[in-house]
């Protein structure tokens, strides 16, 4: 079996055409989205995080502000900025870039942002929300999963679905938006004594490793799933993913690739929960 790639290039693009449709009737209503991203510090990959979200936002008419403070802010400095745009009516949509020098706590800074504005869906009450299946922010990157998934008319009732890595912002949550979708869900991590054992099962897996190309074609079942989250810069300079996609495509059903993989589908969604922060969540019964 040779897999169908689920290019999420062209995928993020298509949905930005239709949010960028939906920012135009939004704003006829007088509504006008608005993100605001705080930087700290000027780690070169986060910049370019930074650059790209911003693109993208104005590709669909919302517009976005990047506040740019130095890598020896305190984090009492950072806290009193996030409540001024908490309680800014202007701004929808805040994301702090993450990683934050080390001196700052990035849980305090995530708990501090109002849940409302959280687009980044990281406040533990937009992931409490998410647990539960009522309406919140789901995190970008997961959301992007279950997009791509979800375009292709991917069956994920009833599926095992494995998820390789556990971080608050992909692995568990998408773990828990599969469960969410009536998969059966297993976690593996650095401390799982046979990766294989348990990937060779896998409906659907989804890597989150952060390593370049741990994932092969012996580790998966024929006709597979397999989603790539992975972005890993080689000596050569070329990116690639978590998984040996030459060898893995050959094997799956389905297969993300990178680069055009799943990165351009989280920056999509985060554009989504800028527009439904400025629509508004609905409030919890
Ligand atoms: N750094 C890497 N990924 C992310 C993300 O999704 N959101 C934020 N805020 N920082 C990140």
């Amino acid at each position: 079996m040779t897999a169908e790639i689920i290019n999420g290039k062209d995928l993020a693009q298509e949905i930005r055409m239709g949010m960028k449709e939906e920012v135009t009737q939004l704003k006829e209503r007088g509504i006008s989205p608005h993100l605001t991203v705080v930087l700290v510090g000027d780690n070169p990959a986060s910049r370019s995080y930074v650059k790209g979200k911003e693109k993208a936002a104005a590709e669909v008419g919302i517009s976005s502000s990047v506040i740019e403070l130095p890598a020896d802010t305190s984090e009492k400095a950072l806290l009193d900025r996030i409540h001024t745009l908490n309680e800014d009516e202007n701004v929808d949509g805040i994301l702090v870039q993450l990683p934050l020098p080390k001196h700052i706590s990035e849980q305090k800074v995530i708990e501090t942002i109002n849940p409302a504005k959280d687009v980044d869906g990281f406040h533990p009450v937009n992931i409490g929300r998410m647990m539960i299946g009522e309406d919140t922010f789901l995190p970008c990157t997961p959301y992007g999963i279950l997009t791509m998934l979800q375009s292709r008319d991917i069956t994920i009732e009833g599926k095992h679905a494995v998820v390789i890595g556990r971080s608050n912002i992909v692995g568990k949550p998408v773990g828990q938006l599969l469960l969410n979708e009536n998969a059966t869900v297993t976690y593996c991590h650095s401390r799982t004594p046979d990766l294989r054992e348990v990937t060779s099962k896998a409906d659907i897996l989804v890597v989150a490793i952060g390593k370049p190309n741990v994932i092969t074609a012996e580790d998966i079942k024929d006709g597979a799933v397999v989603i790539d989250v992975g972005i890993n810069r080689l000596e050569t300079g070329k990116l690639t993913g978590d998984v040996d996609f030459d060898g893995t495509k050959e094997k799956a059903s389905f297969i993300t690739p990178v680069p055009k993989g799943v990165g351009p589908m989280t920056i999509a969604m985060l554009l989504k929960n800028t527009i439904k922060a400025a629509r508004g969540l609905e409030p919890l019964e």
